[in-house]
């Protein structure tokens, strides 16, 4: 590209390096150069610089370096011509000549397109006849036009050939219309993947639309659908809002992380812009990597329910990895950032956002919840449920303020906790060598991953499964990984074999299913084999809680007894359940 030679040199006079990387990290100047935390590794002091001078930027750490463009393609993962097109319009030069090399215009194209189609779905959410029961809907769950117009959010039509004849008509190919991540594929016929359902654009940082998310509008079948990986789109590199966010947050330094497009659309609604969501998946470590750039705070706000914390445990422990400080805004029972707005308005909701708590403040109060702290037993079983999280700090000073502070609270001696935590560290990093080379072998199938297996085979099953068990009912690592990629795929809609092993990371636990998709197994009665396996777990489940409220019952009975009225209750309905299932089912 010769041609590029004088604009690449234009382009570098207009944009200062430094001001570009400022745009993505902070930059503290020492000297004639500037430093920060690299965007490229994970770091917690700074070996990141910019050397204005040089126009070039350098990290110790990872070796990364280059100029302005090095820099572009690098930190938006874009190709060269791109890089030079997006500096090219921040330096107010136009691009004279044409560097259209297929993959290129290919991306381009793709974003044009998905561009294009959010306003047409914008328009017609806004105009059409045939949408009065979206915007009734939008209408009845309060929200208003500028929140509509500020996510352009949209409606998919009805019509399951209106998106392929819009496309025909525009004269794109087959083989672009397949590639769209518009369609899945049914013997050779082609299926968009969203119709009648509200249509959430999924923007990049640069606030360009690049994959949908939709959410239906009538009962039964997946509530979101959310758009599948395409050339333009990477799930686990991308956060729903974070252009708005960004634009709003650069002050604040902190990022709300939100479970779903609904939380973030109620935060936007009561004034506050700077919340992010995941894309239909569970938060990343990429996802936490990409926030890390831009804020120095991750404040997260999940449904207050048993997956919301279960959620919120997995995200806390992802940003203590990755060194981001998070915080925990503790929602009151069964209820979601949106609940809150309807039933106590703006005020409401954030006198709510104004009780966070330190990450570690949070999982005590639930590992006292959840345990019985007066107990020598409870108080091992707290220790144990904080564990996970202390093990991820890095710094000995913080993990150790926190030793002595649960030593504390705890009313035990600290030398006794530290030395427990040393012990539990060795033996969780001999377990965690021994428990890989188990899972290798795959010889040895627990009833959890017994039961994935067959539903794997049986994905018609599925939906009735999701209803009965959730994901933290589950504690074998495999069928947990199994039971994410038959959710994933159930709610984009998808059923092929192969696209559900494509989920699974681990290779031999792939290999696995599709050695027993082809063994034929699993397919005598498959109703009974799965709905045995679901009891079998919910057995489990019920004795657990049972035990639980039993150390409970023991422990009123001396001082509190007035306190044993509701447990007794429940308990009684417990054994009733157990007993129920017991009778009718031979598990
Ligand atoms: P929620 O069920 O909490 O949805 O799922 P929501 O955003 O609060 O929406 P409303 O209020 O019920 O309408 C949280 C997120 O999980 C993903 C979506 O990203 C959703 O926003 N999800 C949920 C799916 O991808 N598919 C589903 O079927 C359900
Ligand atoms: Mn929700």
């Amino acid at each position: 590209m010769e041609t590029s030679i004088d604009i690449k040199e234009d382009i570098k006079r207009k944009i200062f390096i430094a001001d570009l990387i400022s745009e993505y990290i902070t930059l503290k100047k020492k000297g004639t150069r500037f430093w920060g935390l690299c965007p490229f590794h994970t770091e917690k002091s700074p070996s990141f610089t910019v050397t204005p001078e040089k126009e070039m930027f350098y990290c110790f750490g990872c070796h990364k370096h280059g100029d302005i463009f090095t820099f572009v393609m690098e930190i938006e993962k874009v190709s060269f011509p791109e890089a030079l097109k997006i500096l090219a319009q921040k330096a107010n030069i136009p691009l004279t000549f044409e560097f259209n090399k297929e993959k290129e215009s290919e991306k381009e194209l793709l974003l044009d397109l998905y561009d294009r189609l959010s306003m047409s779905f914008h328009h017609l959410l806004l105009h059409s006849k045939n949408a009065v029961h979206a915007r009734s809907y939008l209408l009845k769950r309060g929200i208003n036009a500028d929140t509509i117009e500020a996510f352009r959010l949209g409606y998919a039509p009805g019509s399951r050939d209106w998106l392929l004849n819009f496309l025909k008509k525009k004269n794109y190919s087959k083989e672009f219309i397949t590639a769209s991540g518009l369609f899945s594929q049914k013997s050779g016929e082609l299926i968009p993947y969203f119709y009648n359902r509200i249509i959430f654009p999924i923007k990049n940082t640069r606030g360009q639309a690049i994959a949908y998310g939709g959410r239906s509008l009538v009962e039964g079948g997946p509530k979101y659908i959310n758009s599948p990986e395409t050339v333009i789109f990477k799930k686990g590199n991308n956060l729903f809002n974070l252009d708005l966010a960004l634009k709003s947050g650069k002050d604040t330094k902190f990022i709300y992380l939100v479970e779903g497009y609904m939380d973030v659309i109620a935060l936007y609604q009561a004034g506050i812009h700077n919340a992010v969501a995941p894309l239909g998946t569970a938060f990343t470590e990429t996802q936490c990597r990409l926030l890390k750039r831009y804020a120095d705070k991750v404040v997260l706000l999940f449904d207050g329910d048993p997956a919301g914390e279960a959620a919120s445990i997995k995200a806390i422990e992802i940003c203590e990895a990755l060194d981001v400080e998070s915080e925990v805004v503790d929602i009151p029972d069964g209820q979601d950032p949106d609940d809150i707005l309807q039933k106590h308005g703006e005020k409401g909701l954030k006198k709510i956002l104004k009780c966070r708590i330190n990450s570690f403040g949070y999982l005590l109060k639930r590992g006292f919840l959840k345990f019985d702290k007066e107990t020598p037993k409870g108080k091992e079983e707290i220790f144990n449920f904080i564990f996970p999280y202390l093990k991820k700090i890095d710094s000995q000073i913080k993990r150790d303020g926190y030793l002595s502070e649960l030593a504390d609270k705890l009313n035990v001696d600290y030398n006794s906790v530290r030395k427990d935590f040393e012990n539990l560290s060795r033996s969780a990093t001999i377990y965690q060598k021994e428990s890989v080379k188990k899972q290798k072998a795959s010889d040895k199938i627990s009833e959890e991953l017994f039961l994935m297996l067959a539903i794997t085979a049986n994905r018609d099953l599925f939906p009735k499964v999701r209803c009965d068990l959730s994901l933290d009912n589950l504690d074998d690592p495999n069928a947990r990984e199994v039971f994410i990629a038959l959710e994933e795929s159930y709610r984009e809609g998808t059923t092929s074999l192969e696209e559900l092993t494509q989920r699974i990371e681990d290779k031999e636990l792939a290999a696995l299913i599709a050695k027993k998709n082809t063994s034929g197994e699993y397919t005598y009665n498959p109703e009974k084999l799965i709905s045995d396996g679901v009891l079998r777990i919910k057995c489990r489940l019920l004795r657990k809680k049972r035990e639980e409220i039993a150390v409970l019952i023991r422990k009123y009975e001396k001082n509190e007894p007035w306190k044993m009225k509701d447990l007794l209750v429940e308990k009684m309905i417990l054994d009733k359940e157990l007993k129920e299932i017991r009778k009718n089912h031979d598990v």
